[in-house]
């Protein structure tokens, strides 16, 4: 069982370098090109000349000079790299670094020498380390009826955007840019392109039309991708007594035209609360008690700019005519929930036959449903965020995340899980390092208790 979890996480991160560029180890050679790309946490081969000696250098961006490595043919010793995490090995003179970090890019020089220290060729290297792109994600709002924004973000160094669609063409003049603007004919899935010298990734949004000028209020939606109400959110009292509102997202909610009327709260302690006493012969309009909520006097709407889990509970909202009679109450329940974000899909063979799709996302009250566009996904552990899949499956599979306020898909391609001999050979290895492991840790263990056996013996003495 714990083998299958650990070949899980390997198959994870084989899947996550996916958009690296060059196969680990990245190979740079003085003699081929002058500039060489590394991903950030790669791993390099330099070989070096077959001459009788070298020194090779390197000048960082503060322009400082740093010997490397002196390698002499005579020398009765291997040479010790200085930074250590360089590594010589002697027999096919490689340069190699286990793990390449920033501070590793810089210009690297190579002077080779004959055995009489003579002076036979020099050479210059330009080493550059990049994070690799990934968390491409996508978002756009409507601007305004007719424009929308699409804006895509990912982490990495040095990246560059493109953007493709599956039924417009694109203006062009917006490409290599991190936003996109179009105007309302734009619907379909839009992809964006992130890439930089070193891995490659993107992620695709289907976009829907923006609301048609007779909303009025689209202005103000910022990226809320994925929200199923426009902000603001209306909730009224008469039409039904659920209102579901996302965090942070505003809500409308407006008031009868009565003379008076008493709107409270009861979260959910039970404890009541006062809101907002309304009399229309009041020469002041009246303040809402938490001031978070405004009250708008000419159109009697009470405006929440940023609704927080604790506006959560049951409103009553009591109406009185000018002579104190009773008009009417109602009830509304208002839900505020995090919107859905962050789905992430991945999946791990649990043995050459059997995979295992994973969906996580934050939010509350998550629902998650999976499709897949090639297969009927047989064994469904539906409203669950895990998936069993046997080896007929293959193509994309999506899941799907909801709750009352949101609704966010994400998408992996499956490969088949590796076949029996790879799978048992992988298990084997794991069986090995992690005999290994345990060896080492006994050595150790025994090793420090032989030193403080021995320093009990020296005091007893
Ligand atoms: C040089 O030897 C190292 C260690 O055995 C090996 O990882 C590397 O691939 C070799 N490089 C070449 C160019 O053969
Ligand atoms: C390096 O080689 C070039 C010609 O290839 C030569 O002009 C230059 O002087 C050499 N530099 C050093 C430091 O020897
Ligand atoms: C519900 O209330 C709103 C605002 O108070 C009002 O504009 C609307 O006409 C009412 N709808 C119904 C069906 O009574
Ligand atoms: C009421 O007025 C506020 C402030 O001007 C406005 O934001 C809101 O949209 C109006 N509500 C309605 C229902 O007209
Ligand atoms: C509700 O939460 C907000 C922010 O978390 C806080 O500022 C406010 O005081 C809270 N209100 C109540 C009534 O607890
Ligand atoms: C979700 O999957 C886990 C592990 O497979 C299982 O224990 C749990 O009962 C499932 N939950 C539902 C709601 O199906
Ligand atoms: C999975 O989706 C990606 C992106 O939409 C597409 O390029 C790929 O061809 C799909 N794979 C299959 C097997 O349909």
């Amino acid at each position: 069982m714990r083998i299958q979890v650990i070949f899980g996480i390997l198959w994870i991160f084989t899947q996550a370098a996916m958009g690296l560029l060059f196969q680990d180890p990245v190979v740079c050679r003085f003699t081929e090109s002058n500039q060489c790309y590394v991903a950030l946490g790669q791993r390099l081969h330099l070989p070096m000349p077959l001459e009788d000696g070298f020194d090779l250098k390197i000048i960082d961006k503060t322009s400082t000079h740093h010997l490397i490595l002196k390698y002499r043919k005579t020398q009765s010793n291997p040479p010790k790299p200085n930074p250590p995490r360089w590594q010589f090995v002697i027999d096919n003179k490689t340069m190699i670094l286990t793990s390449a970090e920033r501070s590793d890019s810089g210009t690297y020089t190579l002077d080779t020498t004959d055995a009489k220290g003579t002076l036979k060729g020099n050479y210059t290297l330009q080493l550059n380390i990049e994070a690799e792109v990934s968390s491409v994600k996508l978002s756009y709002s409507c601007l305004s009826p007719g424009v929308m924004k699409v804006y895509c973000s990912a982490d990495g160094d040095n990246l560059r955007f493109n953007w493709t669609s599956d039924l417009n063409t694109l203006p062009q003049l917006e490409n290599g840019n991190s936003t996109l603007t179009l105007n309302k004919d734009h619907h379909g899935k839009v992809t964006c392109h992130v890439e930089n010298h070193v891995s490659y990734n993107y992620n695709t949004t289907e976009l829907h039309p923006c609301p048609g000028p007779t909303t009025a209020v689209v202005t103000s939606t910022l990226s809320n991708d994925g929200l199923l109400f426009q902000d603001p959110v209306v909730c009224s009292f008469n039409q039904s007594n659920q209102c579901y509102v996302a965090l942070g997202q505003r809500l409308h909610l407006p008031m009868p035209l009565e003379d008076r009327f008493d709107l409270k709260i009861t979260d959910k302690t039970s404890t009541s609360r006062l809101i907002l006493k309304y009399r229309k012969t009041q020469s002041n309009p009246p303040k809402p008690n938490p001031p978070r909520w405004q009250f708008g006097n000419d159109n009697k709407t009470m405006i929440l700019t940023s609704a927080e889990r604790n506006d959560s509970g049951t409103y009553t909202l009591d109406t009185t005519d000018a002579n104190g009679n009773l008009k009417g109450n109602y009830i509304l329940q208002l839900n505020i929930e995090a919107a859905v974000s962050s789905v992430k899909v991945w999946y791990g063979c649990l043995s050459f036959d059997v995979a295992k799709a994973h969906c996580s996302a934050d939010g509350d009250n998550l629902r998650f449903t999976w499709t897949a566009d090639l297969n009927t996904i047989t064994q469904l552990e539906d409203a669950n965020s895990t998936l069993l899949l046997d080896k007929s499956h293959h193509g994309n599979i999506t899941c799907h995340v909801e709750n009352h306020v949101s609704r966010v898909r994400n998408t992996i391609e499956l490969h088949p899980c590796p076949g029996f001999m790879v799978f048992v050979s992988v298990w084997l290895c794991e069986v090995i390092i992690l005999l290994s492991l345990l060896v080492g840790a006994f050595c150790i263990y025994n090793r420090i208790y032989r030193k403080q056996k021995i320093t009990e013996n020296q005091e007893a003495l």
